[in-house]
């Protein structure tokens, strides 16, 4: 009982760790907050501030979301790895260490799910990657994404991780409530470099 508690602190803390806010502040001078979307993550780094600082925010919020995942491992305790993923997404979208505003759960979700099904975690992105190729919209390829990762789980894996994935996919959803949104009325931006 007390690893599951301290692996939800951690989980939480560790998705708090607002990497693009870090990286804009410290690696260029920018609070990214006030910058295009205002979303601390990966897609809004690279807007700002190109592709070098965008692919290590990219980076390093999923690599939050598989070390939250791995907590259970690493502590031993009884714990499904997406379960305990759960509190680094909502530190991510609501994190402490920034006013609670953050990012849209794309990132450290992918993170999750890489630790817990990797197989599952490569068709997801090559989903993302394909709508994103397709759309240009990396918001829509992102929902697309959450999607996906719902029809391959129930060919791939449990209906466990069936539930937890929806679960993902609704949260993902309505933080990107917006961005869908600005899709309809055809305002989102879309992305040039793919
Ligand atoms: O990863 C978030 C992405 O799906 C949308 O970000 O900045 O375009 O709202 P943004």
């Amino acid at each position: 009982m007390i690893e599951t508690v301290i692996i939800i602190l951690l989980s939480y803390l560790l998705g708090s760790i607002p990497f693009a806010l870090l990286v804009g502040k410290f690696g260029y001078g920018i609070d990214i907050r006030q910058h295009g979307s205002g979303n601390l993550g990966g897609t809004n780094t690279f807007r700002i501030l190109g592709k070098k600082a965008g692919f290590i925010v990219s980076a390093a919020d999923v690599l939050k979301g598989t070390l939250a995942a791995s907590l259970p491992v690493i502590l031993n305790a009884d714990l499904h790895p997406l379960v305990a993923g759960i509190p680094a997404v909502i530190g991510h979208c609501y994190p402490v260490f920034a006013k609670f505003k953050g990012g849209k759960a794309v990132a450290t979700s992918g993170g999750v799910l890489l630790f817990a099904e990797p197989l599952l975690f490569l068709l997801v992105l090559l989903t993302f990657f394909l709508s994103l190729y397709i759309s240009k919209y990396v918001s829509l390829s992102s929902i697309m994404a959450g999607v996906g990762s719902v029809i391959l789980s129930l060919l791939l894996a449990d209906n466990i991780t069936t539930y937890i994935l929806i679960g993902f996919t609704l949260f993902l959803l309505y933080r990107h409530r917006q961005n869908i949104v600005r899709i309809v009325k055809k305002t989102e931006p879309k992305v040039k470099w793919i």
